[in-house]
């Protein structure tokens, strides 16, 4: 049993493998959190101190007691009106305006399995893998009932929060702000590592220590952003890559959101993370409810490193779905940086014969093949294919590129509208924009309001009428810019935004449902929706617009910190790179490639005889090496940030074999050796390097590390393959 409740004490104990979380209801009803941390026997409300603090309130009950303040306890799920003046996870403000909420325990229950969200993406596990408890708190003047739901994944040190906010009152309320996680720490000094960045360059990685005062990263975006992504780590002081204390949170969303941290008056420390408020005014009348989308919490005492690890399977085991999610992805060939907006029927099908030739799986028509759409200024909303354009039909295209032995995927992107289009002259109403204003023009194009049923329905119909046209086998699935005007003509403006990313949600479930063989890759300008929320639906992301090798290498040493190596899109491209202008060698290309879900987005054309053979090679070792890489153990082994390489590794699970990839950062004259240390290997087995035939005790490798051999040229890539030949030492 992961979930234990005592019932004198009214201490609720959740366990996995490796760490306890505790709670407890309290004499006055309240629920108070007590630990969450490495795993402990006992009931820790031994920990909860009583003092009259100067300006922190006392609620009622007390009494006369001044020593019992909410502005000092830690909680569970602290609530503006109560008398904690810090940030609070939830603030609901009724009809006359008047904040105030005060929730008290009414009841739990406990279950096998792990609950679901209706129309939201959250963790999934079988009935015997996780546990359900749901805790109901009210609060009796208003009538409003918050149901917390926690989700515990004992052997993959995973719990799950989410919570249901109904009003059971007379008259509505308006949630003004929600958040589905709370951690409230008593005591120790913590850093907040989060992930920043802009379109072309995602998830850099920042540390920053947490100090009085209130440190706050979001998105009012509409989607999760390439600017933060919803996703952070509490470290102890001091934690490293291989040791200390860990914390991760990451939120199953995919629009706005809120992580906020602070450390209070007393030193405490509480972390939230949620919906973001600012734009939030979610009106929920008589019986009606509000989910707030789910946060994933784990922990680990091994540092960042084994953190990484617990996430990577949750995500690619518990939130992936789908026939691909177990299945190898296929190589493919991408026509955007091949020829952009510039392409015929019969360019794409010789990018498909290319692709065939060198052992590619398939064959992806980007951008520009609908509407009127040669550049990015008019036809999104269009979605019927351009026969003129491509001077054929799309089903006779498929038969071609199938008879050549790929496989044939297309782009679309269903959430927009081009004003240069039909359908915005039959329907300017259907997107988002305040009346009376005029709109704000992102790529030149507009939101489609898919918070209305009516709009998203007719899109699907139209993209389900291309799909049905030619045995399409992928969904590139594109979102081009931020929502700045969140206004629908039908629904309320302070709901609008939640709904939206739900449209999407369930816009993608009906895709599912009805073309589960389809493998759909996610995409917001590269790594601007890349999320655990959008992981649900799309197990692969485009992980940045950015395919330029060396960037590539520090925007997926962030994602890997939260993103598992098989959520992450990664293509071989032509060079001088096209964002950056900086060439780099086939090889180096091809080796940070495999750190994802490998293909290629170059015209083969353009490549000469040599290099078509060496991209058969990177491919034919790219499919060897698949499982590895999609399922195997990831590890960072450097912080190219900082290193003068970069490397990483991939260690399938029962510890026999090792993929290493270098990637030199930094190249002077006369240089030292660099040793790279291994990680995760079986200490007493011995490895052989397949290259050069050499063996090493596993425990070496970690030890000491490899050396590396000493290479010319900038950016020079190696890679070591071992295989564990000998378990233990036989003397
Ligand atoms: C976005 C994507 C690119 C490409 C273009 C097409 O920028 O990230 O990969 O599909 O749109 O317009």
């Amino acid at each position: 049993m992961a979930i234990h409740y005592q019932q004198e004490e009214g201490i609720f104990t959740l366990h996995t493998k490796h760490s306890t979380y505790q709670m407890k209801v309290d004499a006055f009803g309240f629920l108070l959190h007590l630990y969450y941390g490495g795993r402990i026997n006992g009931s820790m409300d031994y920990l909860l101190t009583y003092y009259d603090r100067g300006f922190s309130g006392n609620p009622s009950n007390a009494g006369q007691d001044r020593n019992y303040s909410m502005d000092v306890q830690p909680q569970e799920y602290p609530v503006m009106g109560t008398g904690d003046f810090r940030n609070t996870a939830l603030i609901l403000r009724n009809e006359e305006g008047i904040v105030g909420c005060d929730l008290r325990y009414v009841s739990h229950k406990i279950s096998q399995g792990k609950y679901g969200l209706k129309g939201l993406p959250a963790v999934y596990a079988s009935e015997d893998e996780a546990q359900t408890l749901e805790i109901l708190l009210e609060d009796s003047v208003s009538g409003v009932q918050v149901q917390l739901l926690y989700g515990v994944l004992e052997q993959e040190d995973i719990i799950t929060r989410s919570v249901r906010i109904t009003n059971h009152g007379n008259g509505s309320i308006m949630v003004e702000k929600a958040a589905s996680a709370c951690l409230d720490f008593l005591s120790g000094d913590y850093d907040l590592l989060s992930f920043w960045g802009r379109h072309a360059m995602e998830r850099n990685l920042q540390r920053r220590e947490i100090v009085h005062g209130s440190h706050v990263i979001g998105s009012r975006r509409g989607t999760s952003s390439h600017q933060y992504n919803p996703a952070v780590i509490l470290a102890g002081k001091g934690a490293t890559e291989d040791y200390g204390n860990c914390y991760g949170l990451v939120f199953v969303y995919s629009g706005n959101f809120m992580c906020e941290a602070e450390k209070d008056q007393f030193e405490q420390t509480r972390v939230l993370m949620g919906l973001h408020s600012d734009l939030l005014h979610y009106p929920l009348g008589e019986g009606e409810s509000l989910v707030i989308p789910e946060t994933i919490l784990s922990f680990t005492d091994k540092g960042l490193g084994e953190l990484s690890l617990q996430f990577h399977r949750c995500i690619r085991d518990h939130i992936c779905r789908g026939k691909y999610r177990d299945q190898p992805r296929p190589v493919l060939l991408n026509s955007w940086e091949a020829s952009y907006f510039h392409f015929s029927g019969e360019s794409i099908c010789k990018l498909a014969e290319h692709a065939a030739a060198l052992g590619m799986d398939m064959v992806v028509m980007d951008d520009g093949w609908f509407g009127k759409r040669d550049d990015d200024n008019s036809g999104l909303g269009d979605w019927q294919v351009n026969e003129r354009k491509l001077g054929c039909t799309l089903g006779e295209m498929a038969e071609r590129i199938h008879g050549l032995g790929v496989k044939f995927g297309i782009w679309i992107e269903p959430e927009m509208v081009s004003e240069d289009s039909e359908l915005y002259r039959q329907h300017p109403d259907w997107a988002f924009q305040i009346p009376g204003r005029t709109p704000i023009r992102s790529r030149n194009q507009l939101v489609l309001d898919f918070s209305r049923e009516e709009v998203r329905g007719f899109i699907f119909d139209r993209i389900c009428e291309v799909l049905d046209q030619g045995a399409i086998e992928y969904v590139k699935w594109d979102m081009n810019r931020s929502i700045a005007e969140v206004y629908s003509a039908e629904n309320a403006p302070g709901r609008a935004a939640y709904d939206y990313v739900l449209g999407v949600y369930d816009f993608l479930e009906k895709l599912l449902q009805r073309y589960p063989d389809i493998l759909i890759e996610g995409c917001s300008g590269g790594g601007g929706r890349f999320d655990a929320g959008m992981m649900y639906y799309t197990p692969q992301i485009w992980c940045s617009d950015n395919t330029d090798a060396v960037d590539r290498i520090r925007i997926q040493y962030g994602t890997s910190f939260l993103y598992p190596i098989s959520t992450v899109g990664s293509h071989v491209s032509a060079v001088p790179n096209h964002q950056t202008g900086r060439s780099t060698s086939l090889h180096t290309r091809g080796v940070v490639a495999m750190a994802g879900t490998f293909g290629y987005e170059l015209d083969p054309a353009k490549l000469t005889e040599e290099e078509k053979e060496e991209v058969k090679e990177q491919i034919r070792k790219y499919k060897r090496h698949a499982e590895l890489i999609r399922k195997g153990d990831y590890y960072r082994l450097s912080n190219p940030f900082k290193d003068a390489y970069a490397a990483w590794e991939f260690l399938s699970e029962d510890g026999s074999r090792v993929l290493l990839h270098v990637v030199m950062l930094e190249i002077h004259g006369n240089m030292p050796v660099n040793y790279v240390k291994l990680k995760g290997l079986k200490r007493d087995a011995l490895y052989e390097d397949g290259g050069t035939g050499k063996r090493y005790y596993g425990c070496a490798l970690m030890e000491a590390g490899m050396p590396m051999p000493m290479v010319s040229g900038e950016y020079a890539a190696c890679e070591v393959e071992l295989i564990m030949v000998q378990e233990a030492d036989a003397d």
